[in-house]
């Protein structure tokens, strides 16, 4: 009988989970996502083609690999049959190898819709939501309202959707939103919605299943199967810095509720961690940069977000987070991603621990949104050297290597891998 290992990433998402995942699948049998939805964006890069995935895990360029689509995610028919297509254009028939849960909840264009008019109300106060429909549709799940996959098969499905979408709409009235000049993808409601009703036909082509039997019968077999975590630990809906967060759970507990495995049958947790920090969105950042180091890891790092496009706010490495992330998650080993963006840096810097109120602690406080943190760093000296055509571990610069040894050494987690680009090709296992 063989585990569920999980990927997860431990910041603000965009640590490179795609593209590890990508890497790892050859030693797995099944990829699984277990949360999450069109929200993510995960990035995957070979032979000169880069690919991102928002629905689909990053096992579906391995040909005969099994890819699945557990209960806990939240499927988005059109955003599903753009990646379809994007996929068979690049010749990946995705029919063949993917399995989606009949369990997991459906986004309709008016949970869409719903998103916008809830950041619109906040006014300032918005979360800098992916606007994809993510909090309304978890809302509907937890409220015993929402739509699922296998409910398209039923004969009152539309009725049952024209009921949702009538409450929804309701809702959109109360909060005052304009309803007229509203656009998904240049589309009006309307229009979108008939894009969105054809593409349920693309979801019945799909292999419809019980993701949970599925799942736990190929760890009795003895497959091995690989968690995808979506999003990062400090966005998760209990643990992140509520409310600017996502609206699932992002940390390792969300893979027994996300696809029906028990707590026992969890084995390794990887955690994807850049070598600095980025954070797409609003909410507290303790160690945002907002000078020209900032400005230099979006540059150079390309941090601009793979589902909206919005430059990611940049930081040094945050290690009281990753501590309550190593926490929360179980942690067994890491995978450090990016350290190649900061080739150039005279040093980098680690945060170690936050002064709040003249007190410095390591642990994340309750008003993490509302007091004043700073950040207290130890500066470690950069390698300054190009890391492209590294093809070792122990051949890696000695000052990055010391570097990861610190990380290692705050937080007790063994680094398993380095990435040095975003290629398939460039990671260094230990
Ligand atoms: P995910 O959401 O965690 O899968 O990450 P994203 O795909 O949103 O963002 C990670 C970005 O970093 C993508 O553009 C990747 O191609 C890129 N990337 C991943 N690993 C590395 C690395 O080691 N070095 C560099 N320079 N880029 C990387
Ligand atoms: P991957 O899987 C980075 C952020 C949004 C926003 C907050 C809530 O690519 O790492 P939502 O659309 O979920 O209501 O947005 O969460 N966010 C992400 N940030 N990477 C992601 O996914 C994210 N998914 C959501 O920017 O701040
Ligand atoms: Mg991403």
């Amino acid at each position: 009988m063989s585990k569920v290992d999980v990927l997860l990433g431990l910041q603000w998402g965009d640590e490179g989970k795609g593209k590890i995942v990508d890497v790892l699948t050859p030693e797995y049998d099944v990829i699984a996502r277990f949360q999450g939805g069109p929200n993510a964006g995960h990035t995957i890069e070979f032979g000169g083609i880069k690919h991102v995935l928002h629905i689909i895990p990053s096992g579906i360029f391995h040909e005969h690999k099994m890819n699945v689509i557990g209960n806990g995610v939240l499927v988005e028919p059109n955003i599903f049959r753009q990646e379809v297509l994007s996929l068979a254009a690049k010749g990946v028939d995705a029919t063949k190898n993917l399995y989606l849960s009949k369990k997991a909840h459906l986004i309709l264009p008016s949970h869409r819709m719903l998103d916008a008019a809830n950041e619109h109300a906040k006014g300032s106060a918005k979360i800098g939501s992916t606007l994809k429909g993510i909090g309304p549709a978890y809302t509907d799940k937890i409220a015993r309202s929402g739509l699922r996959i296998g409910d398209i098969l039923e004969s009152d499905f539309r009725e049952r959707y024209e009921l949702l979408k009538f409450q929804h709409l309701q809702t959109a009235h109360t909060l005052k939103f304009d309803l007229d000049s509203f656009r998904i993808d240049n589309m009006t409601l309307d229009e979108y919605e008939k894009q969105w009703l054809a593409s349920l036909e693309t979801l019945k082509e799909f292999q419809l299943i019980n993701s949970e039997y599925f799942i736990n019968k190929c760890l009795d077999e003895g497959k091995k199967v690989l968690a995808e975590g979506a999003q990062g630990s400090m966005l998760d809906i209990d643990f992140g810095s509520y409310p600017f967060v996502t609206s699932s759970n992002t940390v390792t507990a969300g893979v027994c509720s996300g696809l029906g495995v028990a707590p026992s049958r969890i084995g390794r947790v990887m955690g994807i961690i850049k070598a600095y920090c980025t954070r797409v969105g609003a909410g507290p950042f303790p160690t945002e940069l907002f000078d020209e180091t900032g400005r230099r890891l979006c540059e150079l790092g390309h941090e601009y977000g793979a589902t909206t496009g919005r430059p990611r706010r940049c930081g040094w490495i945050d290690i009281p987070a990753l501590r309550y992330a190593c926490m929360l998650d179980g942690v067994t080993d890491f995978f450090v991603t990016k350290s190649d963006v900061m080739n150039d840096f005279d040093e980098i810097k680690m945060c170690t621990g936050y002064e709040i109120n003249g007190k410095v602690t390591d642990e994340l406080p309750f008003e993490f949104n509302a007091v004043e943190i700073k950040p207290q760093f130890v500066t470690y000296k950069g390698w300054k050297q190009d890391l492209a055509g590294i093809t070792k571990y122990e051949d890696l610069p000695q000052n990055l290597r010391d570097y990861i040894v610190a990380i290692e050494k705050v937080t007790g987690v063994n680094v398993k891998a380095v990435s040095i680009s975003p290629d398939r090709k460039d990671v260094l296992f230990k």
